[in-house]
C-alpha cells in the first residue's frame, strides 16, 4: 500500500514538474533605461605567432628560411652541385648570410637549391606568384633558372632570370601555376658560367589581402575582417617574453625594410615534445608596421604588448633570466619609441620610419599592454617603473597590466590589488578552462568591484574533451559571454585565444581558425565570436528572469544590448541543456509595435561536432526573419543552441 502511495506521489510530482517545465520562462528586457555604454573594443582578436600563425600562416610568404639565417643556414633547402654559404659583402647587415652558386665544372652537372616551403610550397591552378631574389653575378653577368616542380619533380612552370650586375639588385618575375599542388618545391639552378650570389629568396601569391607585396593570406585576413573586431592584441602571448630575453619579441627588429629584419627564434618550437618544430622561426616579415596596418584594415584598435623585462616565467624559474629592475631603461625606451612609431609625426625618429614605410598618418595608438602572463613581485616592481614613466609622458595611453596566467588562485589574488595600486587602466585575465568552469563563471563579473581597473579578458577558450573546437566548447563560450556582455561596464575588451593553427604545424589547441597551405576553416567558436562582435550594440540592457540575470538557471543564459545607431535590440540566448525551452521575452518600457526580427541560430544535436577542412560546414549559423507584433517575443529555444535575435 505504502509503495502504491509513493508511486502515485512520484507520478503527481513528475506531472507537476512537466507542467512547470512546460511553463514558458519569462525574460524581461528593460528597453526604456539603457545601462552602461559598451566600448567599441568589447570583442576583439588576439594574434600570436603560435601554430605557424604568422610565417607559414597569415604571412603569405611561401619560402622557408628565405634569408639563410636559421642557425643551420640551409635548413629548409636542399642543395646540389657547388654551393657555398657566404657572408662577405652581404647586402643586409642584420641577415648576413647568402648563398653562392658556382659552376659545377662539367656541362652535365648542375648547381642549385630547392626550397621545401612550409609543409610544402603550395600553388593553385592559374594563380600567379611573385618570385623575387636579391642577386649579383660575381663577374657582372650570369643567369639563373627558377622553377616550380611538383612532388614527383615534374616542372609546373620555369623562367630564366638574367643577373646583369655585380652589385646586389632585386630581380622579380611572375610565375603562373598551371595546376594545384600542395607540396611543390621551388627550385633554382645556376644557368650561366659565372657564379651568382643569392639572398632573400621570396615568393608570394600576387593575390594577397589588399594586393600588398609583403602581404597576408587573403582567406585568413578576410576571416579576421569578417569578425568586425573592436580590438587587435599582438604579437603575443608568450612570444613577447621569449624563452630567454634574447628571443623575446623585439618590435624594433620587426620594422624597416623586410630584408633587413633580424630573424628570431619562435618560442613555440620546442615547447611540447610531441609537437616539436625545430624549424619554427620568426622572420618578422609580419612585423609591427603590418600589425598596425592590419588593425586599421579591420577597424580594430591596436593593442601591442611589450616586454616588461621578464622572460617567460614558466620557462625560467630563476630570476637570473630577467632584467634587473635597475636596468630596465632600454625596455621602457622600447615602449616609448613604440608609441612614437605609432603616433609620432614625421619629425620624430620613429614617426619618420613609419612614414618611410608608407604610412605618414599616425596609427592612433591608445592602448598598450606591458607584460604578458607575468606574476609575482618581480612583475609588480618592473611594471611600476613603466607606469611611472608612461603615465608622465603618455597619460593619453591606457595601460594594460596582467593578472597572471590563471583566473584565480595565489598569483591572481596577489596581482589584482597590486594592479589597483599601480592604477593600470585594464587588467588582463586569462582562462583556458573546461566547460563546467565557463558555465559556472558566467556570473563571474556580476559582483566585481566597479571602481576599476576595468577587465580585459585577453585570452580565453573552453577546453572541452580532447581540446577540440567542438560545438560543446563553442556553446559554453557563448553562454559565458552573456556574462561578459552583461558586465560590459567593467569588462571592456575580450579576445579568444589562440587565433590560428596550421593543421600540420600546431602546438596548441583549440584555436579559432584552422588552415592548411591553401584552405581555411572557421570553427564553431569562430561563429560564436562573430555573433557577439557583429551584434555588439552600444548599451547594455537589463535582461532578467525573476529579477535576476539569466545565468544558468535551467541551463539558460541570456543578455541583451541596445544598438542606438541601428535602433535595434540584440538578444543573445544560450540553451546549454538537453531540452528545448519555451521562453517569453518582454520588451518593457516601449509602446507595442510591429517589429522586424532577424535571428541567427548556431545549433547541433551533437556536442562533439566540429568544422574541419574536410567538413567545413558541419556547424554553421542559420538565419531566419520574421515579424513580431507587440512587446512579447515567444520563443522555443532548441536544446544545445545559441541564438541571437536582432529586433528592430
Ligand atoms: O595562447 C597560447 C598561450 O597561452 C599564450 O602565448 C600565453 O599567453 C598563454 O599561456
Amino acid at each position: 500500500m505504502k509503495k502504491l502511495q509513493y508511486s502515485i506521489t512520484v507520478a503527481l510530482l513528475s506531472l507537476a514538474f512537466v507542467k512547470l517545465n512546460a511553463e514558458p520562462l519569462r525574460i524581461d528586457i528593460n528597453v526604456k533605461k539603457p545601462g552602461s555604454e559598451i566600448k567599441k573594443t568589447m570583442y576583439g582578436i588576439f594574434f600570436e605567432d603560435i601554430n605557424f600563425g604568422a610565417d607559414g600562416g597569415l604571412y603569405a610568404e611561401k619560402i622557408k628560411n628565405r634569408s639563410f639565417e636559421f642557425p643551420q643556414n640551409l635548413l629548409g633547402w636542399t642543395t646540389f652541385g657547388k654551393l657555398e654559404v657566404c657572408t662577405v659583402g652581404a647586402p643586409f647587415p642584420n641577415n648576413p648570410h647568402y648563398v653562392r652558386l658556382i659552376d659545377p665544372g662539367h656541362k652535365e652537372k648542375r648547381t642549385g637549391l630547392d626550397n621545401e616551403g612550409f609543409f610544402g610550397v603550395s600553388v593553385e591552378t592559374d594563380a600567379e606568384y611573385r618570385f623575387s631574389v636579391w642577386a649579383r653575378a660575381t663577374e657582372g653577368a650570369s643567369s639563373i633558372r627558377v622553377e616550380l616542380v611538383d612532388e614527383i619533380n615534374k616542372i609546373i612552370v620555369a623562367k630564366k632570370i638574367d643577373i646583369t650586375s655585380n652589385e646586389w639588385q632585386k630581380y622579380t618575375i611572375i610565375l603562373k601555376s598551371l595546376h594545384t599542388e600542395y607540396k611543390a618545391k621551388l627550385r633554382i639552378f645556376l644557368d650561366g658560367k659565372q657564379s651568382v650570389d643569392l639572398d632573400h629568396i621570396s615568393m608570394f601569391p600576387v593575390d594577397t589581402w589588399k594586393g600588398r607585396e609583403n602581404g597576408l593570406r587573403k582567406d585568413l585576413a578576410q576571416a579576421l575582417f569578417d569578425l568586425k573586431p573592436g580590438v587587435f592584441r599582438f604579437p603575443g602571448g608568450c612570444i613577447v617574453e621569449g624563452t630567454d630575453l634574447d628571443t623575446r619579441y623585439n618590435w624594433k627588429n620587426s620594422v624597416g625594410p623586410v630584408e633587413n629584419r633580424k630573424l628570431n627564434e619562435n618560442r613555440w618550437n620546442y615547447s611540447f615534445r610531441d609537437r616539436f618544430f625545430p624549424d619554427y622561426f620568426q622572420t618578422y616579415g609580419l612585423g609591427f608596421y603590418e600589425f598596425f596596418q592590419l588593425s586599421e584594415d579591420i577597424g580594430a584598435e591596436p593593442l601591442p604588448v611589450v616586454s616588461v623585462g621578464l622572460s617567460c616565467q614558466f620557462q625560467n624559474a630563476c630570476c637570473d633570466a630577467h632584467v634587473s629592475v635597475s636596468q630596465l631603461d632600454s625596455y621602457v625606451q622600447d615602449a616609448l619609441d613604440l608609441i612614437e612609431f605609432a603616433n609620432g609625426d614625421i619629425t620624430t625618429k620613429w614617426g619618420k620610419l613609419r612614414t618611410e614605410m608608407g604610412h605618414p598618418a599616425p596609427f592612433n595608438l591608445k592602448l598598450l599592454a606591458v607584460g604578458n602572463e607575468q606574476w609575482g613581485t618581480e612583475y609588480v616592481e618592473r611594471l611600476a617603473v613603466f607606469m611611472k614613466i608612461l603615465s608622465e609622458k603618455h597619460p593619453e595611453i591606457k595601460i594594460v597590466g596582467s593578472a597572471g596566467p590563471y583566473p584565480d588562485g595565489e598569483s591572481f589574488n596577489f596581482l589584482w590589488p597590486e594592479m589597483k595600486k599601480l592604477k593600470v587602466d585594464l587588467v588582463d585575465e586569462h582562462y583556458y578552462r573546461p566547460e563546467d568552469w565557463f558555465l559556472k563563471n558566467a556570473n563571474r563579473y556580476d559582483l566585481y568591484d566597479r571602481k576599476g581597473p576595468a577587465v580585459f579578458a585577453g585570452e580565453y577558450a573552453c577546453h572541452a574533451k580532447n581540446r577540440k573546437n567542438n560545438f560543446q566548447s563553442a556553446l559554453a563560450e557563448a553562454a559565458f559571454m552573456t556574462g561578459l556582455e552583461r558586465n560590459a561596464d567593467i569588462v571592456q575588451m575580450c579576445t579568444y585565444a589562440p587565433l590560428f593553427a596550421h593543421v600540420q604545424g600546431w602546438q596548441w589547441r583549440p584555436d579559432m581558425i584552422w588552415f592548411d597551405n591553401l584552405k581555411s576553416v572557421r570553427s564553431a567558436n569562430y561563429y560564436v565570436q562573430q555573433l557577439y562582435s557583429n551584434y555588439v550594440g552600444t548599451h547594455v540592457l537589463r535582461t532578467e528572469c525573476n529579477k535576476q540575470p539569466l545565468s544558468g538557471q535551467d541551463g539558460l543564459f541570456a543578455s541583451s544590448v541596445l544598438d542606438k545607431n541601428a535602433k535595434a535590440v540584440y538578444l543573445k540566448i544560450a540553451n546549454t541543456s538537453e531540452q528545448e525551452k519555451k521562453v517569453n521575452v518582454f520588451f518593457n518600457g516601449q509602446k507595442p509595435q510591429l517589429r522586424q526580427v532577424h535571428s541567427v541560430t548556431l545549433h547541433s544535436d551533437n556536442k562533439d561536432v566540429e568544422n574541419t577542412l574536410q567538413m567545413p560546414f558541419a556547424i554553421l549559423p542559420v538565419v531566419s526573419d520574421f515579424k513580431l507584433n507587440g512587446n512579447e517575443l515567444t520563443l522555443t529555444v532548441p536544446a544545445k543552441c545559441f541564438q541571437v535575435f536582432d529586433i528592430r
